[in-house]
This record gives C-alpha cells, structure tokens and sequence, in this order.
C-alpha cells in the first residue's frame, strides 16, 4: 500500500479505497496522473474501451455509485472512466461492464436484449452502451422512458448499426414493470412496519434496519442479490447483481492528500476552510470537479498543473436552495443534479418565476451527453469562461451574481455581466474561488430563452448560443421594454452582451418596428472578423439575427392575449418558435428468409455479441503486455511541407523510462512502403510532405514516458511551399506520377455541337472528405521469437497479408518468417486497409532491433491527423440534354485528393469514374481522372471507395437538368435510367438489373405522391421550417477493380467431436463476415451453426488473403470455404455413402479411423472479370447490386437545424446469407452516408482556414468532428431487401449447392 501525505493541519486521511466491481482495493499513492480508465485497463479489466480519452465517444462508460449522505440514498451515475481521475473516485463503487454479467456466469438482461437484437456489429463502442443503459436503470426509481433512454445515450457513438438496433434492444426496458424492481425504489414504496428500504438497490431488503445510518448486516455482505428483470424481454435476468457496498455506507470520507507522476499533488478538504487554506499556500492550484475541462487541458493540449483540489465534496460548494428573492446554486454542483433541482423547482413555484430556471433547463439538454452532465459542475463552467460555454449567456441575461470568497473568508458578490474579463479570464483572484451563483426569480412579464445551435443537435459545443431576456410592462395602453439583456455565446473571445441593443431596447414598445431597429443594431453589437477562429463567419452573423428573431416571436407568443398586445404570431411563423420535440425511433426491417441448409439465409446473430455485450471480446490493445514490453509514441512532422534540418534527440534519450528511439538510419530494410507502388518512407529522412508524416519512434516502460520522450525531441525545418487544396493541385499541375485516366463511349464533342441536345449545363462539385471514426484506434502489437529471427504481431487491420508483408520487407526478413494475427477489429470502414499497415512497420522497427515486444495505439487525435480519410473530389462537369431532361452528353473532369502518397488514390479514382453515371444511360461520355498530389497525409479507402462520389456528382447534375426542364428530379431520374442490357461507358453490359423494381417498390413503400403532396402543404404553411423529400437510386459494382485481388483462401478443419474450426483469409470487423462464413460452412456441411468456429484471421493459416474491403469479402471466402467443405465432403463421401452414421460426430469419427484427412484448403476466385485501360474497356465487376433510398428531411431555415423525419431504403441482394447481418449493415452504412453529406466536416489548415496552421487538422476528435449521434436516426427508419427476386448475387455457388427451404 502506498502512504497517504497529510497536510498537517487539514483533517487526516484514511486509506484511499475504491470498490471495483464488488472488490476492494486500496488506491496507492503516486497515482494522481492516472484516469480511472487507464487504472481499470492497466488492472486488467479491458471491457471499458479507450476510443478518444476526451469525454466523446461513451467507450470508457463506467457506473459509479457513492451513498449521498444528505439524502440517505446510492446515486448511481455512468461516467467517462477517459476523463474521472482516479481520486476523483475515491471511496466509490465503479462498475465496469465486466461486473454486469458475462458468459460463464451469464449475461444481464441489458446484455442479452443488445446481443441478440444485432446492435452490437465490432463491438466496440458496445460495452460503453450497456453500461450507461445499466446506470439508467439502476438509477431510475420507475422504468425510464423511451425519450429518456435515447437521452442516456446521447453521448456514446456507434458507427457501425446507426443506432436503430441499439435503441430497439434498450426500448424494451422502458415497458418493464417489475414491481420488485420498480416499485422499490425509496420514493415509490411506502416501507410497510419497520420494512427496510436498501440505499444500494432501492428496494426493499434485509440488509439493515429503516433507520439513518445503516450498519452493514450479512445479508447484504454477501455482495450479490437477485433481480428479476421479468416483461423486460420475455425472460428473467435471475443471475446476481452486484449491490452497492455495504461497507461504503458507513465509511465517513475523508480528506485526501496524493501524489502523482511529474509532481503532481491531489487534495481533496472536506471543509470550505481547507480549501481556501490550500488555495492560499498554492495559488496557482487548480479547483476540479468534473475534470471535463482540466481533462481536456492536460492530457490534450499538454498543460501541466502541479496541484489539483477537488471539491466535490466540500458542502459549501454543493448547496442549492431555494429564497424568496431566487436560488443559491453551489459552484460544485453537478449539471444533472441542476437540471432535476430546477424541474422540482419549477413545479413548486409560480410559472412566471421560473422562466430562466427552465432556459437553464431546455439549455442543459442539449449540453454535452449524460456521462458529462453528471460530473460537470456549474463552477467549472463558469470558470472556464469559455467563448462557447452554454451556460454563461444564460446567467448573463438571466440577471444572475456570482458570490466569491478569498483565502480570508471574505465574500463579494459580482453580476455575472460583469464577471468575464477576455479569453478565458475571470474577474477571480489567485486566492479566490467562486463560490455560488445568486439566481433570481423572473417577474411577471419577464421572459428569458436559451439558444443553441451546433453542428450535431446532441453533444456537441456551440457555433452561436445565446441567452436573451426582457421584462415588458404595461405603459399607456403599450408593453413597453422596462428591462432586457441580449447575450451571445461563440461570436467573441468571451460571451458577448450586446449592448447597444439593450440600450435601445429599453423604453421601446414591443412590436415590429422594435424587431427591425434592433436586427440593424445587431449587426453593429456583434462584429465578427472574416478570419475569427472557428470560420464560417457568415453563417455565425446570420444566427445571431435569427436567434434575436426567433426571440421576438417567442416572447410575443408569449404575451398573446394580453390587453393591449397586437403582435400576436400569425400560424404559419409558429413553428419557428416551437422547440425541438423528437418522437422515439420507428424501425422496420421488411426481407424474407429463404434458408439454404442448416444455417445460410438465416437471421442469426453476430457470432461475437455475446463476447463483445460482456467486454470479454478481446482487440489489439487488450492484449496483455508481456515482461519487458514497451511502448511506443512517434515522432511527427508538424509542417506541411519542409526540409529537415536537424533532429535532436538528446533529451528523449535521458527521459525517464527511455528504452530507444529509431530514425531513418536505424531501419534494416527497406525504408519504403506503400501497397501499390513504394512511395513513402517509414521514417522521413529529409523532407517532409505533410503534418504528421512519421519521423521517428520512441520506445519506454510506460506509454507516458514514451510519450515523454517523444515529445522531447527537437527538430528544425526550412519550411517549402505546401499544396493545401485541389485547386492548387490543378494550378500548380501537382499529380501523382502516371495517374492520368480517361473512359468515353459515343463522341461528346459531336453530340454538343448537334441540335439534339437543347441544353447544356456547367457546374462544379466539390465533395469534402469524410473521416472513418472506427471506435477502436489503431493498434498494433509486435514481438519477436526465437532469438529475435521471427517476428509476430497481433494487429488492428483489415489486410494482416499487408502488415506482413511491409514488416518483413522494412525488417529485411523473409515473409515466411512474419506472421500477423486478427482476433477482430473495432471497425474499419476501410480505414485500415493500407493505412494501419506502416503502423506495423513503424512499431516493428524498435521490437526488432531492441529484442523486446512493442505496443503501438494512436491517440484519437494522432490517429485523425496521420491516417488519411475519405478523399475529398472535385468535379467540373459539361451536361447536354433534351427539353424533356433526357440525358445526351456528359463530359467530366475529375480530381481526387491523393495526399502525400499514393496509397489506393488510383484505384479509388478509377471506381469513381466508373460510377461516375450512377444509374443512368447516357450516350455519349467522357470522363478525365487526375490524383492530386497534397501536402496532407495520405488518404484512403473508405466504404464506397470512391463509387458514392461518383453517384454525388451525377445527383447534382440531375438535379439542376430538373430545375432547368422545371420537372421533379425523380421524373428526370427515371427516364434516364439504365435497363437490362445497357452498355456503361466502359463497356460492361448490365444483366439482371433490377432497378425498375426496386424503384417502383420504393416509391409503393414511402408512398412518394401522398408524402410529397403533404411536404407542399407543409411548406405552404409554415413560413420559416421547410420539409423537402427526395428519392435516390444507386448500382454499385462488385469486385475489387483489380482483377488479381479477387481470390481468396480458407482452411477447414474438421474435429472428431464433430466441431469444425474455420480460418479464410478476411477480417472480422463488425460486419459480421465470420458469422456469414460459418453460416456457409454449417450448412455445407448439415451440422448447426454452433459447431462451426472462427477464431481469427492469421498469415500463417491462409497465406495471400485480399485486404477485407470491396463489398466483397463473403462472397469469395464464403466461395472459398465452401470450397473446403466440398473437398472433405467428397472424401468422406465412400464412409457418408454407406449410411452407417446417424450423426455427423458418428461420420466423422469412421471417417478418421479410415484415415480420411478432415482438413482441406479452399480457393476461390471470381470468375469473367477483367479491364484494360489501354482500351478503356472492359468487365471490371462480376455484378451489380441495386438500391434505392427515400428521405423525408425538415429544416429549420432561421438556423440550420435539421432531421431525418422519415428513411426508407431498398436493396436488391440477391439471396441474403443472413438477411439480419445485411440489414445491420445497410442501416449503419445509410447514417454513416448521412453524417458524410449533412453532418461531418474536416476542417484543415488552408486558405479557407486561416486559423488553423497550415496542413494541420482542425477536427481531430469527438469534440469537434462530429459523428451522427442516437438524436440523428431518422424518426422512421424502414429497411427492406428486395424480395422474390429471380437473380442470383453474393455468394452465387453457393445457391446453387444447397437445397432452398422457403421460411417466410
Ligand atoms: C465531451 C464534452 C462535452 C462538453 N460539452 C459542453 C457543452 O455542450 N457546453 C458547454 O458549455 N461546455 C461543454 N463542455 C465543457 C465542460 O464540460 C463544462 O465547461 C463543465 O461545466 C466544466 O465543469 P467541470 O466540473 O468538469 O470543470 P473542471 O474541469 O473540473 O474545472 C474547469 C475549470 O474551472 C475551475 N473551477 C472549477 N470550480 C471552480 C470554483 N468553484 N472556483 C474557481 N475555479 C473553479 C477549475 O480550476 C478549472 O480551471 C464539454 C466538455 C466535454 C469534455
Ligand atoms: S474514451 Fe472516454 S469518451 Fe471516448
Ligand atoms: S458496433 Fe458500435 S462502433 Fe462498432
């Protein structure tokens, strides 16, 4: 145990314990550096997932419990374990994932619902989901509601299922009604004689007598207690559930004094006077809370603060209470606990008191996610001053003072206007605290409002908010303006008041002329300069008059009614004022199960979900470091472009725990990669191309220590000129060497100049990138054996082959002697396809030279900036058509964004190209491909690989062809679509083509005629909020474009207990593909599917493998086990003939005693597919799937906001292998679109950035990249597969094999 240091005159401490999972442990001194995350990781409880380590993504979700004295109850709370220290959690009970439930013991009703509803795909933002629909449970004393439940999950990101399954595994909870569980909570039930209620469950128990301090008894010792979860799910959860523990009851806590790594020292007084006594003997110490500011300040941006206090537990510092003049809110109090205050408040006091109370309340909703408002305090918010904080302009309009105290005792009190001095800077001195906020009630006729709005709607920081109020009264038959205060959020370094405004404002009657004055005082109030951080300065400007217009017809709506008001609101400008209300998500899947065999055409779950709902499910950085492993943390480029001019290393090599760090010079290889041709260097060595170009690794004990080190070294550069846009790519003729692409049918230039095409249209699209946000990082893991002359990693990758292949070739080793190993990875998307390949190749270099094992995970940060995206495109485009919108000619020129490197830029251009007419039939084309060489890393593979931008240009110029024929772009679409038979521009004929159906049923299915006609009524009569619709179809092409890529391997082996062990050569990344293989080799073989396992992916088993990408990978390994199965089937055909068995265990064993060998290597390739660029013709794909999408989208046209108010999508798959992994797949890719073309945005240093440095990413993390969230998913979501359908895709040999059972 370590020892606890005491302050000498503050209260002494106790040990410093923590109850993890039901356990106890002493926390050791010398660990206040730590994360609660990076504790529970390091102790081997690796459910809880690292996805951001900044408060973003939910992966890290763990539930804390504490006993809150003042109420005599358990608060049980889900946290991000990324950002809590682990102090913070002192005398705490942390539930991770693991003590929920698991596959020995059995799983938690929670765990079983997601299971076996398919919302768990990687898995790996999974266990983060469970535990914070785990705490709501726990913490709800009735069944939460549907609204609350998608509430509690605002905060944890999936990018895989697009939340619909998720929200369908949890929604069952919300019907419950399990007395036991319901009823029992202490509000609810009445304690029948003497009946004691338990703090930690809230029902009623043994445990202790009913009174104030309750004396831990046996029954509740024993740690565990049955909780019968029954109409949850049908079944009852009759496992045990770890209580709160008993022993946390009683413990008083005490003041902690704790030291870290680097100096660092933790307190935590218990007295207001502690606090202030520590405060005057280290004034630059630093107050935390919730740590959700001061987490993102040191572990981001490297700030280094010595002394910490935490004053959570300090009761000055939490009170709230209620006056006659208004409220007194402690600075320490959590938002959560604010909002439900506020809500009782609100229910006890006169309505016209609390309108800054529920501003505060509709504001909060949309702060951050739940994990984040449970540990964020209203003080820390304060003092951060931050420019975009949601709550200052709140306190600011609302009239609200601050009480300060000073190390003396002394109090002040100042306006909250008042209080923000600049960036970041308070009216605070180094020996004072900020006490409480003094928040007064509203007087009749006094209106406050709160306004936001952001990128995403849920858990995301603000472009503009404000905080508006006004108290009108009655003046000479006029309600004039008495008083009023107009705040703004994210214009300024600080919350602006608008202060000309208010003065005009003042003595004004409300009305219209009162709006216009004050929407041209605006303009002079709140200037924001063209390059202010953050850009999009017009858009900025133009909120701020919308949200002060949005005001005015709130407040009137408001005061309809009152004698002597005229302004009353005319119907159709009301709904800019009515808040955003979202209706629980309607999901429907429509397919139909046509079984081949015992297991193919089934809907069976994920193989993994039961692993992976648990946290057993094992990734890359679960993996346990071995003795002497190390860890390491790269050397980055932090220029764009420029000449090394030196590198100094020598303070990395005396950091502590230094172990080697490896350059250029050090490589014993070849010091060049890259998966086509070898254009980049493992390690720079003169000149870099980008920000974060690799330069060299640093290897440690700890990861801290390697980062450390790393951060260390000193380089000098002589900066060069840098290409930061496409455009200057074109200017300046920067492409990547032979990358120049040309296909064309029929003659373009002839078909112009004819007079068949009446019109001719030009344009431009610019596409913008898209970042994959897998949940799970990179991740690498690589160790030698045998002396240093072998080498083995275990690999977060979709192409282990390409890990091999650049380790053995930057080692100088034989690939015979690399091996690379997959267990699964945390998703893809293509973004680790090539690009975690020099990863490997980086890590392998000080685990080959130093003899030791090596782990290499990317923060989120590192792993954003250095390892490319989705390309972003331009495109120019010359179309001619009829007057009627059909199509004639398309000439096209387009530019992809390559990066620095070549990486699979080429072939992603080339399907861009190829997709480039979407579903139409144009006779004459040609189309000009160039790739753009940047100075930004290199980009890469990403769902779609170039095709979806392709089709976006395509839907742009149909677009405009319908505005100019003044026809509906669904009318153009379809008498240009292609048919059965069509030649495309690169010389492929269309068979089996589906299209017309599968549009027809669309159309049937989202009834377009009736929607639309509803969509014209809506917008007739709403003035400010617009719905529009829109029908989309697409073709994709499957095959890899590269004709030898499309083979595949696997290795059947089958045991003599009838059990089947699978291994091919893809990856299993949420996709569910060994779920799909195993499905093909049950049924091969007649046996269930539970007696076919896969266990990884792995060199050494199947050599050679394609990367896992191209939409193709069960179609060739499913082909290629197969393949096997039918090997061994044919050799045990002579026993199976003699129908001596009556079980496959029985075949199998005579079998084996005739010495049949039972394994066998299967080989697949795809037959008739080839192209020739020479000629520009060709059969690039074996075939085509069809699709089509509908949306319904309403927009806000004040602000911007906007949702899915209606998705229906339709797919043509051919007989599905297992229709609900397909579905799965469709809906996560569907919102992954959605976020590309509506949501996310990289912002890069560049022309259009000036804020930004030049090459470096902006959006580098959850905080300022934003994924689509659970508030994202369309109101009604329907998903169907095409049915009865007479063609045969995906695994066609397959279909042919197995005899068809009809199920539905
Ligand atoms: C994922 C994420 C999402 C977020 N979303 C939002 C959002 O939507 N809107 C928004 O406004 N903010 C948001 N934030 C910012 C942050 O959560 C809030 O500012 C929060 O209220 C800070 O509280 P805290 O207790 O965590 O502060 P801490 O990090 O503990 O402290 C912050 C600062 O305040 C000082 N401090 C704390 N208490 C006192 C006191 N009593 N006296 C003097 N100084 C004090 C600390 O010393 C420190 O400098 C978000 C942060 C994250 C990580
Ligand atoms: S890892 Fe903690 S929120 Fe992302
Ligand atoms: S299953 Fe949610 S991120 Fe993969």
């Amino acid at each position: 145990m370590g020892s606890l240091k005491t302050e000498e005159d503050i209260e002494e401490s106790k040990d410093a314990i923590l109850y993890v999972n039901g356990i106890r442990t002493v926390l050791p001194d010398g660990l206040a550096h730590l994360t609660l995350l990076e504790y529970l990781r390091d102790a081997g409880l690796t459910g809880t997932k690292l996805g951001c380590g900044e408060g973003g993504c939910g992966a890290c979700t763990v539930m804390v419990s504490y006993f809150d004295q003042n109420s005599k109850k358990c608060v049980h709370q889900a946290i991000n374990a990324c950002l809590a220290p682990l102090y913070s959690v002192e005398g705490m009970h942390v539930i991770t994932v693991e003590g929920v439930g698991n596959r020995k013991f059995g799983l938690h009703p929670v765990q079983e619902s997601l299971a076996s509803r398919h919302g768990s795909q990687c898995g790996f933002c999974t266990p983060g989901f469970i535990m914070s629909m785990y705490a709501l449970l726990r913490s709800s004393k009735t069944p939460p509601t549907e609204e609350q439940i998608e509430e509690s999950l605002a905060g944890n990101l999936c990018r895989c299922t697009g939340y619909r399954p998720i929200l369908d595994a949890f929604r069952v909870f919300a019907k419950s009604n399990d007395l036991l569980y319901t009823s029992g909570s202490v509000s609810v039930h009445e304690p029948k004689n003497g009946e004691f209620i338990c703090p930690s469950t809230g029902k009623p128990c043994s445990c202790g007598p009913n009174k104030e301090t309750v004396e831990p008894s046996d029954a509740c010792q024993n740690g565990y207690k049955p909780v019968s979860y029954n109409d949850v799910d049908g079944s009852s959860y009759t496992n045990k559930e770890i209580i709160f523990p008993p022993q946390l009851l009683t413990r008083k806590s005490s003041s902690l004094s704790l030291t870290g790594f680097g100096g660092i020292k933790w307190h935590r007084p218990l007295l207001l006077k502690h606090v202030l006594e520590l405060k005057s003997r280290h004034p630059d110490a630093k107050l935390v809370v919730g740590n959700t500011e001061l987490g993102i300040e040191t572990r981001l941006k490297k700030i280094h603060y010595p002394v910490f206090i935490s004053v959570t537990h300090v009761p000055e510092l939490n009170i709230l209470t209620v006056g006659n003049d208004g409220m007194e809110i402690g600075a320490g109090v959590r938002l959560s606990e604010l909002q439900k205050f506020l809500k009782k408040v609100i229910e006890e006091r006169p309505a016209y008191e609390t309108s800054s109370c529920k501003a505060i309340i509709e504001q909060i909703k949309w702060f951050a996610g739940t994990q984040i408002r449970n540990v964020a305090s209203v003080g820390g918010n304060i003092c951060t001053a931050s420019p975009i904080s949601d709550l200052n302009p709140l306190w600011m309009a609302s009239r609200a003072k601050f009480k300060v105290v000073d190390s003396k005792g002394s109090i002040r009190t100042i306006l909250a206007e008042n209080f923000f001095l600049g960036y970041r800077k308070v009216d605070l001195g180094n020996n004072e605290i900020l006490l409480s906020v003094l928040l007064p009630w509203t007087r009749e006729f006094e209106y406050v409002k709160e306004f936001k709005q952001a990128h995403r709607r849920d858990d995301d920081i603000a472009l503009v908010n404000g905080g508006m109020r006004v108290f009108i009264e009655k003046s000479n038959k006029k309600w004039i303006v008495s008083d009023a205060c107009v705040v703004y959020g994210g214009v300024a370094p600080v919350s602006l008041s608008a202060v000309k405004t208010k003065d005009y404002l003042i003595g004004k009657a409300w009305d219209k002329e009162l709006l216009q004055n004050s929407l041209e005082i605006l303009k002079q109030d709140v200037v924001i300069s063209e390059d202010a951080p953050g850009g999009m300065v017009e858009f900025r400007k133009s909120l701020t008059l919308s949200f002060f217009f949005k005001f005015f017809l709130w407040v009137s709506h408001q005061m309809n009614g009152q004698e002597f008001f005229n302004e009353s609101v005319p119907a159709s400008h009301l709904s800019a004022v009515e808040s955003f209300h979202r209706p629980s998500v309607m999901g429907s899947q429509d397919y139909e199960i046509t079984k081949q065999g015992t297991a193919v055409g089934s809907p069976e779950v994920h193989m993994s979900a039961r692993l992976q709902v648990t946290g057993e499910a094992e990734y890359t950085d679960d993996t346990p470091m071995p003795p002497g492993g190390l860890h390491a943390a790269l050397i980055l480029s932090k220029k764009p472009h420029a000449r090394l001019l030196s590198i100094d290393d020598s303070g990395a090599r005396s950091s502590p725990g230094f172990a080697g760090i490896f350059f250029n010079k050090d490589i014993p290889g070849s010091k060049f990669t890259g998966p086509i041709i070898e254009d980049e260097e493992v390690f720079a060595s003169e000149i870099v191309t980008c920000v974060g170009q690799v330069i060299g690794v640093a290897v440690a004990d700890t990861l801290e220590n390697a980062k450390l080190a790393a951060r260390k070294v000193v380089i000098e550069y002589e900066d060069l000129p840098a290409i930061l846009s496409i455009e200057d790519a074109v200017e300046f003729k920067s492409f990547h060497p032979n990358t120049h692409r040309c296909l064309s049918k029929g003659d373009v230039d002839l078909c112009f100049q004819s007079d068949q095409c009446h019109k001719i249209i030009e344009g431009e699209v610019h596409i913008g990138g898209q970042e994959h946000f897998y949940l799970e990082p990179q991740s690498t893991f690589v160790w030698t054996m045998d002396g240093g002359h072998e080498v083995h990693m275990i690999s977060s990758t979709q192409a282990p082959q390409k890990h091999q292949k650049y380790v053995a070739h930057v080692l100088g080793l034989p690939m015979s002697k690399v091996v690379c190993k997959v267990k699964r990875i945390g998703g893809g998307f293509g973004g680790k396809e090539t690009r975690s390949a020099f990863i490997a190749a980086v890590a392998s270099v000080p685990a080959y030279l130093l003899n030791r094992p090596v782990k290499l995970t990317l923060d989120r940060d590192i792993d954003m900036q250095l390892t490319g995206q989705r390309h972003s495109f331009l495109a120019k485009y010359k179309v001619g058509f009829t007057n009627e919108g059909k199509v004639l000619a398309l000439d096209l020129e387009i530019y992809n964004n390559a990066g620095n490197s070549l990486d699979l830029s080429l072939a992603i251009l080339d399907r861009s190209m190829y997709h480039s007419d979407n579903v139409y039939e144009i006779p004459n084309v040609r189309i000009n491909g160039s790739v753009c060489f940047t100075n930004y890393p290199s980009n890469t593979a990403f769902r779609g690989f170039g095709g979806p931008q392709g089709m976006l240009v395509s839907e742009n110029w149909i677009q405009r062809i319908a505005v100019e024929v003044k026809k509906s772009p669904e009318e153009i679409r379809e008498i240009n679509f292609n048919s059965e038979g069509s030649i495309l521009h690169y010389g492929q004929q269309l068979q089996d083509c589906t299209l017309h159906r599968l549009w027809d049923e669309l159309k049937k299915s989202c009834n377009f005629v009736k929607v639309r006609s509803e969509v014209d009524d809506f917008n007739l009569h709403n003035r400010w909020k617009k719905r529009g619709v829109a029908m989309i179809p697409t073709k994709f092409g499957i095959s890899f474009t590269t004709k030898f890529m499309n083979q595949a391997g696997a290795l059947v082996q089958v045991y003599t207990d009838g059990t089947v062990l699978v291994t091919h050569g893809g990856v299993e990344m949420g996709q569910g593909l060994h779920t799909k293989v195993a499905q093909i080799a049950a049924s091969a073989f007649e046996i269930p599917l539970s007696s076919v396992f896969i266990s990884e992916t792995s060199t050494d088993k199947v050599p050679n493998a394609s990367p896992t990408a191209a939409s193709a990978s069960s179609d060739m390994y499913g082909a290629a086990v197969l393949d096997a199965c039918k090997q061994i089937k044919a050799r045990m055909e002579p026993i199976a003939s003699l129908k001596k068995h009556t079980s496959f265990v029985e075949l199998v064993n005579a079998c084996y005693f005739e010495r049949i060998d039972l394994s066998a290597h299967g080989f697949h390739v795809v037959p008739d597919i080839g192209f020739d660029w020479k000629t520009g013709k060709g059969h690039p794909f074996r075939y085509f799937t069809y699709g089509a999408a509908f949306a319904e989208v309403e927009i806000d046209t004040l602000t911007g906001d906007f949702h899915t108010r209606a998705a229906d999508v339709i797919l043509d798959l051919g007989f599905s292998i297992n229709p609900a992994i397909d579905v799965g797949q469709i809906e996560g890719a569907f919102i992954q679109g959605m976020g590309w073309v509506a949501l996310e945005e990289l912002k890069w240093g560049d022309a259009a950035h000036k804020w930004i440095p030049p090459g470096c990413l902006f959006t580098s993390g959850p905080g300022n990249y934003k994924i689509p969230s659970v508030n994202d998913v369309p109101f009604k979501f329907k998903v169907s597969l095409l049915k009865l359908n007479l063609f045969l895709r995906s695994v066609q040999p397959i279909y042919n094999d197995f005899d068809r059972k009809e199920e539905t």
